[in-house]
C-alpha cells in the first residue's frame, strides 16, 4: 500500500529543477535556494549514468555546463569536474537524498539511461530504509512503462504519470499505476481535459507556470498545484 504524498491541501508549489529561474537547475545550490524560498516540494530529473544516478535534465552537457558531449557517454570523474552553475557540481541522486532528507519532499522525474526505473527504485528503497519518509517522495515519468517498472522495484513509493499532450487514456494510465497525482503540461490543462481528469479523483499538477495570475486561473479550474522556476513569486507574495 502506497502512502499519500504530503501535498499542500491548499495548493502545492513544486520548485522546478530546484528553482531553475533563480539558481542553477538540478544542483544542490538550486535545491537550497528553493528551500530558502519556502517550497515544500522540489522537482528534479534523474538519469541513469553507467556509474551513478545523476540529477541532470538534458541529453547533452552544453547548455548547463558549457562542456562538449553527452552526459551518459562521459566518465563520472570528468562530469564531477564540470561547473553546473555557481560552482556546483552535477549531483548524484545519492548526494541529493543525503543533503535533503527531512528538509523538503522530492519529486524525482525519470529521464534517460539504462534501467533508470529499476535503479531509481532500488536507490529509493534504500533511502526509505535509511529514514526517508515515502510520503515525501514522488516519482514521475513521461514513459509510463518505465513508471510501471519503477512500481515493481519500489511498490511503496508514490508515483505520478506525466503527460505532455492529452490522451483519452490518462485516467486509465493513472489508475493502472495506482498513481497519487497526475502531472500535465500547460497545453494539456484545458477546461475539457481537466474536467475529464476529474474522474480520476487525483490532484492535478501543471508544469511549468511562472506567472501567479496563470496559477490562480488554473487553481480556479481545480488544479491542485504547479511547478515553477520562481518559487518566491508564489510563496513569498502573500
Ligand atoms: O516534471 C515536470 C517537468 O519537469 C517535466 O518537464 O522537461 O522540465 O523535465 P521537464
Ligand atoms: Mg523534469
Amino acid at each position: 500500500m502506497k502512502p499519500r504524498p504530503a501535498f499542500d491541501p491548499q495548493f502545492t508549489i513544486f520548485g522546478h529543477r530546484g528553482a531553475a529561474g533563480c539558481a542553477p537547475e538540478n544542483t544542490l545550490l538550486g535545491f537550497h535556494t528553493a528551500i530558502a524560498q519556502g517550497v515544500a516540494w522540489i522537482e528534479c530529473d534523474v538519469q541513469a549514468h553507467p556509474e551513478a544516478l545523476l540529477l541532470f535534465h538534458d541529453d547533452r552537457l552544453r547548455r548547463t555546463t558549457g562542456a562538449r558531449g553527452r552526459l551518459l557517454d562521459t566518465p563520472l570523474a570528468t562530469l564531477k569536474t564540470l561547473d553546473a552553475g555557481g560552482g556546483s557540481t552535477i549531483p548524484t541522486l545519492q548526494e541529493a537524498l543525503a543533503a535533503l532528507q527531512g528538509r523538503v519532499a522530492l519529486n524525482i522525474e525519470l529521464k534517460a539511461g539504462d534501467a533508470v526505473a529499476e535503479r531509481t527504485g532500488e536507490a529509493l528503497c534504500r533511502a526509505v530504509e535509511e529514514g526517508w519518509d515515502p510520503a515525501q517522495l514522488l516519482v514521475s515519468a513521461f514513459d509510463h512503462t518505465a513508471l510501471q517498472r519503477f512500481c515493481l522495484a519500489a511498490p511503496q513509493i508514490p508515483v505520478a504519470p506525466l503527460f505532455d499532450r492529452p490522451s483519452p487514456r490518462m485516467v486509465e494510465v493513472a489508475r493502472s499505476l495506482d498513481a497519487a497525482a497526475i502531472h500535465i503540461g500547460l497545453a494539456v490543462a484545458t477546461p475539457i481535459v481537466l474536467s475529464a481528469l476529474d474522474e480520476a479523483g487525483l490532484p492535478i499538477h501543471v508544469y511549468t507556470i511562472n506567472q501567479p495570475a496563470l496559477a490562480d486561473r488554473l487553481r480556479e479550474r481545480g488544479v491542485s498545484g504547479i511547478f515553477t522556476d520562481y518559487p518566491q513569486r508564489f510563496i513569498l507574495r502573500d
